[in-house]
């Protein structure tokens, strides 16, 4: 039982470039996706991005997956 809690390390991805459009915000989209979805990990993204295009999307896919009414 400790074994299997020190086991529990959360893992960290920080996704970062001053250039525009060169696919961060997807990237962290599809990172957070796989990571929630495909792997059933609890997982929590943080979007400094002020026009919130990642906030947005993912919005919607909850919306899409029947989780939230809006
Ligand atoms: N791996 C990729 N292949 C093709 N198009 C991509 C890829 N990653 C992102 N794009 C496209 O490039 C554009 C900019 O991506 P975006 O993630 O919004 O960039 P950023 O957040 O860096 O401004 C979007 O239209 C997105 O669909
Ligand atoms: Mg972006």
């Amino acid at each position: 039982m400790v074994a299997n809690i020190q086991k529990k390390k959360a893992e960290k991805y920080v996704v970062g470039n001053f250039k525009g459009g060169v696919g961060k915000s997807t990237t962290v989209q599809m990172l957070s996706f796989e990571s929630a979805h495909d792997r059933g990990l609890k997982t929590l993204v943080v979007d400094l991005d002020m026009q919130g295009n990642t906030s947005d999307v993912l919005n919607l896919t909850r919306m899409n997956y029947g989780l939230d009414e809006g």
